[in-house]
């Protein structure tokens, strides 16, 4: 693949990875990914912004062929799939200094082994020029590592963004329309970017300030009207939680489901969105993305060895760990001969501070009493939603 020209001065660079499915071996792609650099050209220098994933450094080298050669590299960010391609790209051209932030420096180093001589820092709202272009530099630490950062080129009011913004999407299309965007772009918000949201909202008012014409992020397709992202991300990070219950359960026997089916249509009755998720066969970025916007997780587990499923361990942990904005929590299931399901996951959740609504376990099939409960619990989660407006 050639460069795409974005705008005289600017191109895209990089590679699709349209058959990745895994990332950090743990995070799915059901679209695949895209690592996404970016040259712009000045009449006195030119910079190369990131590079590419190390698996597809040929790619970007090849590229790179057909541009003008580089002054200055600039890494935003240290994680691998953007910087794994610097040690190779300083290598073809010696006299390149790499652009990071402080923090960025050592971290450079140590992952890459790169030469400290290499290596410039910049902070925050530092310029350099690059002739008739001017590249402003935005430390947005916690975007998701502590050291990221963008660049603002102040001439064309373009922000280049990094993982900031980004969409876990393959495709051809160099800019991406918000309904096709929206999706991929939530789930990687969810999976990346919410436990930091409330950094997030502070680097989020830096950008609103730049006020820029165009994002070019990292992973993705560019967005040439930025206003729906922006918007979506203060939502997401800042806004207030939605009419909305979580219900991520499994089902040994059957008893855990019947309370699941009558605990969701009771909720459905009281005009209460739900998402609901079988563990075993759960999309965990599916599951990621309900929890942006909930106000209430309800688990449902059965027992095993007093305490929860393995399965709602794993996503009791990833919903302690991903730090969404629910309220309100608690957990419905069934036991064979005792259970400390209930008190596990409290413990897991504690963290998160939720409020925990009375919950209701039974003790094998369900009976009326407990079908009653699920009820109970249904009214009190239908009352404190009450102003929440829906997903
Ligand atoms: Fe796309 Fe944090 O790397």
């Amino acid at each position: 693949m050639r460069p795409r020209p974005i705008t005289d001065r600017v191109q895209w660079l990089g590679a699709i990875d349209w058959d990745r499915r895994l990332f950090d071996s743990l995070i799915p792609l059901p679209q695949g990914t895209s690592y996404n650099a970016y040259v712009v050209q000045g009449s006195e220098k030119t910079v190369l912004f990131d590079t590419v994933d190390p698996t597809m450094t040929e790619v970007l080298v090849r590229q790179l062929d057909q541009e003008p050669p580089i002054d200055l590299v600039v890494a935003h960010h240290v994680e691998q799939d953007h910087s794994g391609s610097i040690p190779a790209v300083l290598e073809r051209y010696p006299a390149a200094k790499l652009i990071c932030s402080p923090k960025a420096k050592g971290m450079l180093i140590d992952h890459l082994a790169l030469a400290e001589d290499r290596v410039v820092t910049v902070e925050d709202g530092e310029t350099v020029s690059l002739g008739n272009r001017t590249l402003r530099f935005i430390h947005t630490p916690w975007v998701h590592w502590p050291e990221t950062m963008g660049t603002f080129l102040e001439e064309d009011r373009i922000l280049f963004s990094c993982d900031f913004f980004g969409s876990h999407l393959a495709t051809s299309d160099l800019y991406g329309e918000w309904a096709r965007v929206h999706r991929p772009a939530k789930r990687y918000y969810a999976e990346i970017m919410m436990p930091f949201r409330k950094t997030i909202v502070r680097n989020l008012e830096k950008v609103r300030a730049l006020a820029p014409a165009m994002i070019c992020p990292s992973h993705g397709p560019v967005y040439r009207d930025p206003e729906p992202v922006i918007a979506a991300y203060e939502d997401w990070a800042g806004g207030e939680p939605k009419n909305v219950v979580v219900v991520p359960y499994i089902s040994m026997h059957g008893s855990t489901k019947l309370m699941v089916d009558h605990f969701v249509a009771a909720l459905i009755d009281r005009g209460v969105g739900v998402e609901q998720f079988e563990l075993s066969t759960v999309d965990l970025g599916e599951l990621a993305m309900a929890l942006v916007d909930a106000a209430t997780v309800v688990l449902g587990t059965p027992t095993v060895i007093l305490g929860p499923h393995p399965h709602v361990v794993q996503a009791t942990y990833l919903a302690s760990a991903l730090k969404p904005k629910f309220r309100w929590a608690s957990v419905i299931g069934s036991y064979g001969w005792g259970s400390k399901a209930v008190e596990h996951i409290g413990e897991a959740l504690s963290g998160l501070k939720p409020e925990i609504l009375e919950p209701v376990m039974c003790k094998g099939l369900p009976r009326a009493a407990d079908f009653e409960a699920l009820e109970r619990l249904a009214d009190q989660i239908a009352e404190r939603h009450q102003g929440l407006v829906s997903a």
